[in-house]
């Protein structure tokens, strides 16, 4: 005889979350959380909740060819580079609370072993093309430009600045050799061509596959600016790429004949999520291989806009030519952040770094968390505004969350000695509210697995204005007076609502989850226990003292980072300036016709219907004389009654707006841009190098 015993239970699956690798130049910012790393946390940190097996994998990109320019500015070696961002980009993660399973880098010796085993077993398969062929040289260097050390003319758009690899203007990827007029980033030469062998990816091989798996597999379920990006690229028609390098950082190549070469950053650099998974499985005690390799796994790499060929395309294919891998589920891609209406820029400072803002923003990790999710650049590039991340703040976290918890724990507290009550009949509403909290999970789970996390910082945030709006109608403060045994109901209603915002905000807001369970004194709750629960907090369970979980952010703190901004701005265009060069050289005879003497101005007036100019009246100790000058946009006609001047006083007469002007009042321009007198009492105003205008 049979039984047939049916188990009911949420089948747990293996998942493999990647986040970019960061290249470890530079620290972080609120672009690459907005873009990488807070929706991948927010993924992985659910699919834990939801009792599935994760892998949330990531390390540090230490090669390529930006590190080594760095490191030869500062004169360190990419060594130091790579050493210093590394622990710089760790720590920032551990503090923000990003819950990666393993964090490794790519000078780790298990990432040199597997990229290099990698490289040669595609090598044995023959699934490379050797080529020689002419490449970039800067002879005064005495190297080749690959990559980033070659700047010119990108083919595609016309950018005057696009580099060897890639144009930031319009993101194509392209071969250094295709740019117009090409110069050395390392000399300024222009660079001759020298034959040089290489290895090749041939994509073209792979092309037809890449067809069906992208074009017809993923279709509806990958974003559309990712499947937009991958049709453009497989429709242009695919051509080998060159996964080598002539550089002298990187993993050197694997096989003979390959002295002074390295593996292209972009080969090895995907690698490192497998090597970070054999580090993180060697740790553990596991086997790495089920997270790779095994058909049942969901691989997920989260990225940005910028990273979407490599990571749908071209690893995919070596993943494929390599053969024993699986290939991404999905490559949830977002694009970009911009700040205050401007494009982010490490080299313009016009960015939020993220060491920064840990340290003037201290324990407000999840405020940036969720603003950075609920203006996240999900379907196109978003601005993140000081402003909006202040009323997000106030607005949302404060006034809604944190005001509802509040009062819930502040009121059982008062009542109850923090007891949980027994609830007495409940009302429609009671009902309602309790059917709701149940629906919450399902919500959310819909939104967070088709990786839409601005929708699901908004549904979180119903969940809590549910709660606030429950408790203002029901008005507990007012009821205990006339109906003490309401109240308890309604406190354990509003208890119970409380307790599932600690267990679903936990993807979002980790730390304030974790603050919240401690107040109500809750233990590790899952997804599930919510669905099939009827409540979360049992009569009698004795909760803690309330302790506000957001707190308001002052218009002071705002400007403070306005400022800080306007400072970047201010020296970029000071540095950005044009000086303009030399004029022609004068003689000493043609300079001493000039008849320069110290004035005062006795009288000023503005010229009627012009916008720019005053009329001076100045007593240049010949004459008193008439002087029409065009200050009027810096100076007002009061103010600059009395000073003293530097005067032209033999310049030929003209008329302006039908005034004589018989002279000239020397004015010259500070860096800052500020027009200014040359005054002959006060030499530091005319402080060396400004120009006399
Ligand atoms: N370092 C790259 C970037 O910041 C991302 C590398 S992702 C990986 O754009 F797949 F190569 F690891
Ligand atoms: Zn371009």
């Amino acid at each position: 005889m049979y039984f047939c015993t049916y188990i009911h239970h949420t089948m747990s699956k293996r998942y493999t979350i990647t986040a970019a690798l960061p290249y470890t130049n530079g620290p972080l910012h609120i672009g690459h959380m907005a873009g990488v790393y807070v929706p991948a946390d927010i993924y992985a940190r659910y699919l834990r909740l939801k009792g599935h097996d994760v892998a949330f994998i990531c390390g540090s990109d230490e090669h390529g060819v930006p590190i080594t320019i760095k490191a030869k500015n500062e004169g360190v070696t990419p060594q130091d580079i790579v050493d210093h961002y590394n622990a710089n980009i760790k720590a920032s993660f551990k503090e923000f609370g990003i819950s990666f399973d393993n964090y490794s880098r790519t000078s780790a010796k298990i990432h040199h072993e597997t990229a290099s085993e990698f490289f040669t077993t595609l090598h044995a398969k023959g699934e490379f093309i050797e080529e020689t062929n002419a490449q970039l040289y800067d002879a005064e260097a005495g190297q080749f430009l690959a990559d980033r050390f070659v700047v010119g003319t990108c083919p595609k758009c016309g950018n005057e600045e696009s580099y060897g690899d890639q144009c930031e203007a319009c993101g194509t990827s392209h071969n250094a050799t295709d740019l117009i007029k090409p110069k050395s980033a390392i000399t300024g030469a222009t660079p001759s061509l020298k034959e040089t062998k290489h290895w090749f990816l041939p994509l073209d091989k792979h092309e037809a596959f890449l067809k069906k798996w992208i074009l017809e597999g993923h279709k509806s379920d990958w974003k559309p600016n990712v499947y937009g990006q991958c049709k453009s690229w497989i429709d242009d028609g695919l051509r080998p790429r060159a996964v080598t390098r002539d550089l002298d950082w990187g993993i050197p190549v694997p096989v003979e004949g390959a002295d002074g070469k390295v593996l292209y950053v972009w080969f090895d650099a995907p690698i490192g999520y497998i090597s970070s998974t054999k580090e993180w499985a060697q740790k553990e005690g596991k086997d790495w291989e089920p997270y790779w390799k095994d058909e049942d796994t969901t691989l997920v790499h989260f990225i940005g806009k910028d990273n979407i060929v490599f990571h749908c395309i071209i690893f995919p294919a070596m993943l494929r030519a390599e053969g024993s891998y699986i290939l991404p589920t999905n490559v949830p891609a977002n694009e970009f952040l911009n700040l205050e209406g401007q494009k982010l820029s490490t080299s313009k400072n016009w960015a939020v770094w993220l060491p920064d803002y840990l340290k003037e923003f201290p324990e407000k990790q999840d405020v940036l968390r969720y603003v950075l999710t609920a203006t996240a650049p999900e379907t196109k590039d978003n601005d993140f505004t000081w402003k909006d991340f202040q009323a997000r703040n106030n607005n949302e976290l404060v006034a809604i969350f944190g005001n509802f918890i509040n009062r819930v724990v502040v009121l059982t507290n008062k009542y109850y000695q923090g007891i949980v009550p027994a609830p007495d009949e409940f009302s429609a509403e009671d009902t309602a509210a309790l059917n709701a909290i149940q629906s919450y999970p399902n919500i959310l789970s819909s939104s967070i697995e088709r990786y839409r996390f601005r929708e699901a910082s908004q549904e979180l945030m119903n969940l809590a204005r549910l709660g606030n709006k429950y408790l203002a109608d029901a008005e507990p403060w007012k009821v205990v007076k006339t109906d003490p045994e309401r109240v308890q109901t309604i406190m354990y209603v509003a208890l119970q609502i409380s307790a599932a915002l600690a267990v679903v905000s936990e993807p979002l807001l980790p730390w304030s989850s974790q603050k919240l369970k401690t107040m109500l004194n809750l233990d590790a709750l899952s997804w599930a226990d919510i669905e099939s629960r009827g409540s979360l907090l049992k009569s009698s369970h004795q909760i803690g003292e309330a302790h506000l979980l957001f707190a308001k952010i002052e218009d002071s703190e705002v400007e403070f980072q306005l400022e800080k901004l306007a400072k970047s701005k201010l020296a970029n265009e000071i540095a950005n300036k044009e000086i303009e060069s030399q004029k022609e050289t004068v003689s000493f005879e043609d300079f001493s016709k000039l008849d320069l003497r110290v004035g005062t101005i006795i009288e000023a007036k503005k010229m009627p219907k012009a916008k720019k100019l005053l009329v001076l009246q100045v007593d240049t100790g010949v004459d008193t004389r008439t002087i029409v000058s065009g200050i009027a946009d810096s100076f007002s006609a009061e103010e600059v009654i009395g000073k003293r001047v530097t005067v032209l006083i033999n310049l030929a007469p003209r008329a302006l707006r039908g005034v004589e002007s018989q002279g000239m009042i020397l004015m010259t321009e500070t860096a800052d841009g500020r027009l200014v007198f040359v005054n002959p009492d006060a030499a530091h105003d005319t402080a060396n190098g400004l120009k006399i205008s």
